[in-house]
């Protein structure tokens, strides 16, 4: 069982994905990690987020590595473990401008098709209903409004102790839409035959609950 779980930042797919995949005793793949790591080698040598050339040139310096252990995804960036240096604003900006990037997007492929070839995964990122997984048996696109997703960031950053305002994230993730929507290669766009799920308004109980229903009603 392969569920391709795409849509927006902050639609809260990697809460939903993880309650998912421990109901359903199968592997949470959160591939935006993969690009927050790239993004994250690139802040670190002191590029751009709009140097493409020199974002191109330095993945011929990078060794990935993603693996699954007690069910958790751990990824080592040249053979270093990262942990949550990934998971801040400005790292999730570098993530969208990197994923911009073809180079970029053909370099993460391999690691994300063979972990879905080899797994029953739920998968979660922009993409993978339309690229990494076509043939999917249960494609989700989840969603949410700006607003829900932005005060929901918000609210996570706070809690981590984060320097930054409600608005300041609302107009990162108008931003952050905008770059992963109309970018040319593999858009944030719903497979043709993907479910769309609004959750603005719902739980994260309310929103698995209904993902699980949707999952029963295609194995019908
Ligand atoms: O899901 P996230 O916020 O961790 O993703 C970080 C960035 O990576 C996001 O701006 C879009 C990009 N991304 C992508 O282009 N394709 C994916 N499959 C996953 C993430």
């Amino acid at each position: 069982m392969r569920i391709a779980l795409d849509g927006p930042s902050g639609a809260g797919k990697s809460t939903v994905a993880k309650a998912l995949a421990k109901r359903l005793g199968i592997i949470y793949v959160d591939t935006g990690a993969l690009y927050r790591t790239i993004g994250l080698y690139v802040r670190n040598k002191g590029f751009a987020r709009t140097d493409i050339a020199n974002i191109i040139a330095c993945l011929d310096e990078i060794k990935l590595g993603m693996e699954f252990i007690d069910g958790k995804q751990i990824i080592t960036l040249n053979g270093k473990e990262i942990g949550d240096e990934i998971r801040t604003g400005e790292i999730a900006m570098y993530a969208s401008a990197v994923s911009a990037v073809p180079e970029v997007r053909k370099f993460l492929l391999e690691t994300q098709r063979k972990i879905a070839l080899e797994n029953s995964v739920v998968m979660d990122g922009r993409d993978i209903g339309t690229v990494i997984i076509p043939d999917a048996e249960v494609k989700i696109f989840m969603t949410a409004s700006a607003e829900a997703r932005a005060e929901r960031r918000f609210l996570e950053l706070k809690a981590k102790g984060e320097d930054c305002t409600y608005e300041g994230v609302l107009a990162d993730i108008i931003e952050r839409d905008k770059n992963d929507s109309t970018r040319k290669a593999a858009p944030c766009v719903p497979a043709q035959d993907a479910i769309h799920f609004d959750n603005s308004g719902l739980t994260v109980d309310q929103s698995v609950e209904k993902v699980i229903e949707i999952i029963e009603s295609k194995k019908r």
